[in-house]
Formats: structure tokens, sequence, C-alpha cells
């Protein structure tokens, strides 16, 4: 098969198409002729050479796929050959064929192309891991999305919205704050004009946020900390301007606030198989409302993934970046 190999860790350029031998499907898992593969900004630390893949995962890159079922592993009866599927992956979506847990695939909704539902499985399970579960958001409660324009940050807006929340967020331009409160969020910060916590502690009467999901990191730990509600949570899945930072903590116990975090790579298949089950349960209809749908801001083919990758360095995107083998 084809799939994407880094040559050695660097630039975009140690990107370049490859032949592998074909992967078979182990017990509980499915082989998936991978139509188009979602780009995660994991994909480029792992091509810089800091996050190598989890034990037992293949080196290609890519954490999510869609396509159709090409073969069964054994014991699985949940999918057939021929079914139209997107899932989540440790690695290897770069290719053009990827093998998945059962457990970790979702049907595609009818009508969505492949190239939508491969943008799908990272940002809405990594949502709902973080906000709905780790920091249990409740209807009514308010939510702050940083990165707000980003993959994650277009599926997070949406979601909550649907969720019940008031919804807030942050971007960096005039265009990422429009698509922003287009998508639902009631209010979106650009922070390179204005002051996030000022802003948004006036919008919510001074009593400030329930729930911020937060990747930005540096000196947003101690603004988040300013700007969290009594009993507010704070959930960090990433930190892009670092984790070495200084804060004062004193709101933390004032205001009996949680900080908190995880990645969703490393965790174990059953944690994984048991948020997919919820999340096609409980996320997977608003897709089918169109209450949910991906933003996609540009697809490539597999042949194009270097430029893919400086486009994402270059943080202009607005919602998802695939690749497509069409
Ligand atoms: N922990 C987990 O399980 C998990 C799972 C999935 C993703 N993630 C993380 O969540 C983040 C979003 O993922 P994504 O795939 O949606 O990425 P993405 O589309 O590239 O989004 C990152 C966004 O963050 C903003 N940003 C703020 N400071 C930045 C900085 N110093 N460098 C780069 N961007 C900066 C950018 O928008 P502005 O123009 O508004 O600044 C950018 O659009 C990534 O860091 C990813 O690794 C974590």
């Amino acid at each position: 098969m084809r799939a994407i190999a880094i040559s050695e860790p660097g630039g975009p350029e140690v990107l370049g198409i490859t032949e592998l031998p074909d992967p078979t499907p182990g017990p509980g898992e499915v082989l998936i002729a991978v139509q188009a593969a979602g780009i995660n900004r994991a994909d480029i630390v792992q091509r810089l050479g800091f996050y190598p893949p989890p034990p037992g995962a293949p080196d290609t890159p890519g954490l999510e796929v869609a396509g159709t079922v090409a073969a069964l592993g054994a014991g699985v009866d949940a999918w057939s050959v021929g079914d139209r599927v997107c899932a989540l992956l440790a690695g290897g979506g770069y290719a053009e064929l990827a093998v998945a847990a059962a457990a970790e695939c979702l049907p595609i909704p009818a009508e969505m192309s492949f190239e939508e539902a491969a943008g799908l499985p990272e940002t809405v399970l990594t949502v709902w891991s973080n906000v709905m579960q780790r920091a249990a958001i409740q209807p009514g409660e308010s939510f702050l999305v940083h990165g707000g324009s980003s993959g994650i940050g277009t599926s997070a807006i949406q979601m909550l919205d649907a969720f019940g929340c008031p919804v807030y967020a942050t971007a960096g331009s005039a265009e990422k704050v429009e698509v922003c409160q287009a998508l639902g969020a009631t209010r979106c910060v650009n922070y390179r004009e204005q002051d996030f916590v000022e802003v948004l502690l006036e919008a919510t009467g001074g009593r400030g946020i329930d729930v911020i999901l937060d990747m930005v990191g540096g000196d947003y730990v101690d603004r988040n900390i300013q700007l969290a509600a009594v009993d507010g949570r704070i959930v960090n899945i990433a930190y892009l301007q670092g984790s070495q930072v200084s804060a004062n903590l004193m709101p933390v116990m004032l205001k009996r606030l949680q900080l908190t975090g995880s990645t969703l790579r490393a965790r174990e298949p059953e944690f994984k198989a048991a948020l997919v089950a919820e999340v096609r349960a409980r996320a997977w209809p608003w897709l089918d409302d169109q209450i949910l749908q991906p933003v996609i801001h540009q697809v490539f083919s597999f042949a194009e993934v270097s430029e893919a990758h400086r486009v994402m360095e270059a943080s202009t995107h607005i919602g998802k970046l695939i690749l497509s083998w069409e």
C-alpha cells in the first residue's frame, strides 16, 4: 500500500509517499480502505520527532480516517465489509489501508463525504471526553474554548451550543471571530485586540466562566484562573504557548476551581471504546440533524501532505485540514 513516511525528524519536506506492506487486522480489529484522513497538530509534533507513537502503534502518522471496511479481524460482528466508517487511531492513518479497533469506529452519516467524516473522530471524541465527561459540564453552564477556529474549537462550539450551554470563544483574527460566532458562539473575542478576561467577565456580569477548554497554556493558565467562575473547571488539552508557567493559585482555593487535562491517544482501549459508544449515542444524532457539521478548511491530496502541514503550521486555517486519496 501507499503511505506517508517521515524520512527523518524535521520540517514538512520530510514527508513523502512510500510503499509499505499491507497491514492485517487482529482480533477485534477492522481493516479500513482509507479514502481520507484528518490532520492534527499532534502529527506535526510527531513529524518534528517529539511525539513518538505509543507502543504497538504504526510509525506512520495519522490519528483519524474515513473509508470503507475492507476486512474483519477475528470476533468482529459489529461491522461488515463495505460499511462506511470513520475511526480513531493511535497512528497509521496517512495510508491507503489502516487497522482500527472495531470499537473505535463510528458510522459515517448518510450524505456525508469521506473527507468530512475524516475530520470528526479526534475533535468530537476529545471535546466529549474533556468537556462533557472530565469537566462534567451541565446544560446552562457557560463554556469558553480558546482556539475557537481550530478543528477542536469549531466542533466544541457547535457541540456545547447543542448541549444547551452559552458558548464563548477566543480566536486570532476578525475572520476567525466571525466564523466562531456563526457556528454558535454568543461572543468570540479577538485576543490580539482585546483582553479576553476583561471582555468575558463583563459579558457574564462579573460571574466568570464555568468550564474553560484550553489548548494555549502559557500566560492563559493564570488568566483562565482569573476568569473562571466559582466551582469552575479548566481543562487543558495542549500547551501551545508552554507548560512552564507562573500563576497566582490563590483563586483556585477561593473559587474552589479544578485544573485538569488529558490526552486521548495514549488512553487504554477500554476507555476509548466506552467513549466512542457514548459519543455514538449522544453526539452522533447531532450530525444526522445537522446541528453539528464538520468545518473543513481545505482538502489536499496525499501527495500534497507537506503543503497541508505548512498550512497548519501557519495557523491561518479555520476548521480541519484533510488528506484524500481521491
Ligand atoms: N489532549 C488531547 O487529547 C488532544 C486531542 C486532540 C487535539 N489536541 C490538541 O488540541 C489543539 C487543537 O488541535 P487542532 O488539531 O484543532 O489544531 P489546530 O486546528 O491547528 O488549532 C490550533 C489553534 O490554536 C490557536 N493557537 C493559539 N496559540 C497558538 C500557538 N502558539 N501556536 C499555534 N496555534 C496557536 C490557533 O488559532 P489562533 O489564530 O486563534 O491563535 C490555531 O488555530 C492542538 O494543540 C492539539 O494537539 C489535544
